[in-house]
């Protein structure tokens, strides 16, 4: 027994001198990969060309990942699949990525070029329970779905606006809504997640049972396990009144504009029940596009007037940076963030996002979000956005109304929004990876995504 050990311990010892001198994930074949994962799961398992591989594809929200090739596709349908791909996956050192609603904008965000794509889109019931005051959702639902469903019960969860958006991803970064005001993120409202850990366990994480996984989730992204179910508290609710009001401004109109939209934050006595989503947008018009190219970022700024019309005036001369790109939708949105918000958010236990206390005047998140038909502009209209935040970035700063907090779901490619939570956060959210993927699964096998160390990895 004891020789037999000595022998593993050698083996060991020679593949991971080996691991240093050939990086061991390059050495991995994916097709491999993909064969040992058709052995276990059979059909669920598609290959290029196949109906299911080019439907999972071409069921990506941005082109950029709809452009973005894996080696194959598992469609999990249940925890035990993706726990049985785990099992295989990772100790064959096999590269992976998980998608829930396929809405996140990056390439590679959701997708793996030459890994294996574990598709979620098969985890689909929506069961409300205890008198409907909770519902449980699979992982792979788009938002939209979950709504029409509550809807005839008169209930709601507080999440995303946009009802394509899956529950999944936008819940696991925060997940911010029209009921964000007198219910919190998204995040705040489960009280237990389903979980598959690195080591392919099925676990549940809630206040009582894996207290730290749960706090993690919220906020803290794909670091930890590939989530299966989400149980949310619901908003009794019978009907939301949008309106959309869409000017042609004027010049001299802006700042009233922007006055409006700053006294409408800083109110004493706010209404959870209202809010509001302010925008500007330079969009010529050609038609219908398909395939949209997609570039965002966050910022966070406080509800200082002259901070707004510095934002736009930095936002109106970026223009010149893209108007020559066809197709260009070019929009910067302003999401006030107030103390209504926070305050939810710790009544119902808190999250790892650390936005801290507001100042009485509030805060705005505010997005770029460009979107375009054709791929060959891709680097150009991405350093214009880089550009932009950067100018919108000093220019804040100089009027003293920067605020850290850059909110995961619409940051940029060169953002890293896990280390704007603070210190305190960061180092819990790598502490309880360390306790739930020792080996450090999901930051190194799993690339796609906002990581502890250091934004998104790939596009
Ligand atoms: C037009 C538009 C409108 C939007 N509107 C809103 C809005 O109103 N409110 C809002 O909050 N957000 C909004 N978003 C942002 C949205 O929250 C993010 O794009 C989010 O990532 C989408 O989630 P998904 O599951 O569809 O994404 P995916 O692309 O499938 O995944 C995004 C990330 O989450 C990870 N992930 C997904 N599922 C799982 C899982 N089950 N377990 C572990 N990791 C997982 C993926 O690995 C990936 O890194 C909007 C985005 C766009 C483009
Ligand atoms: C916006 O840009 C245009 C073109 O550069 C300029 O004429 C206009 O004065 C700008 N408006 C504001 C409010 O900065």
């Amino acid at each position: 027994m004891h020789n037999l050990c000595l022998l593993i311990r050698s083996i060991a010892a020679t593949l991971a001198i080996w691991c240093l001198l050939v990086p061991c994930a390059e050495a991995v074949d994916p097709g491999s990969c993909c064969q040992s994962l058709a052995a276990s799961l059979g059909s669920k398992v598609a290959f290029p060309d196949s109906p299911a591989y080019s439907s999972s594809l071409a069921s990506y929200w941005s082109a950029q990942e709809q452009t973005t090739y894996p080696a194959c596709v598992l469609s999990a349908s249940s925890a035990q699949d993706v726990s049985t791909a785990l099992k295989i996956l990772v100790p064959r050192a096999c590269k992976f990525a998980a998608r829930g609603g396929g809405h996140g904008a990056l390439a590679g965000l959701a997708n793996i070029q030459d890994g294996v794509t574990i598709d979620l889109r098969g985890l689909d019931f929506i069961k409300p329970f205890a008198e409907n005051q909770l519902v449980s959702v699979g992982s792979g639902l788009r938002i939209g779905a979950i709504y029409a469903a509550l809807h005839p019960l008169n209930i709601a969860i507080s999440g995303g606006r946009s009802y394509d958006v899956g529950v999944s991803g936008s819940t696991l970064g925060n997940g911010w809504g029209w009921l964000s005001n007198e219910a919190g993120f998204c995040c705040d409202n489960v009280v237990e997640y389903e979980v598959v850990l690195a080591n392919g366990a099925i676990v549940t994480a809630s206040q009582r049972n894996n207290a730290n996984l749960w706090k993690a989730l919220k906020g803290g992204g794909n670091n930890f396990g590939i989530v299966t179910n989400f149980v949310l508290r619901t908003v009794p609710m019978t009907r939301i009144w949008t309106a959309d009001v869409v000017y042609t401004l004027t010049e001299s109109q802006i700042p009233r504009l922007l006055g409006a939209a700053a006294d409408f934050t800083s109110r004493e006595e706010p209404d959870p029940k209202e809010t509001l989503l302010f925008t500007f947008s330079y969009t010529p018009t050609v038609g219908n596009m398909y395939y949209v190219q997609c570039i965002s970022f966050s910022m966070t700024v406080v509800n200082d007037p002259d901070a707004l019309s510095e934002l736009h005036r930095v936002y109106n001369t970026s223009i010149a940076s893209v108007s020559g790109v066809y197709g260009i939708g070019w929009t910067l949105s302003f999401q006030p963030l107030t103390r209504l918000m926070t305050d939810a958010s710790a009544a119902r236990g808190g999250n790892v996002l650390g936005i801290g206390q507001p100042p009485e005047e509030g805060l705005h998140e505010v997005q770029l979000t460009a979107a375009f038909p054709d791929a060959a502009d891709y680097d150009r209209v991405s350093r214009a956005a880089d550009q932009l935040l950067a100018d919108c970035t000093a220019a804040v700063k100089l009027l003293g109304a920067d605020w850290p907090w850059v909110e995961m779901n619409h940051a940029s490619h060169i953002q890293d929004p896990i280390s704007t939570y603070g210190e305190e956060n960061k180092a819990f959210l790598v502490d309880t990876a360390a306790e739930y993927d020792p080996d450090a699964v999901f930051q190194k096998l799993m690339p796609g995504g906002y990581k502890l160390k250091g934004g998104h990895a790939s596009r």
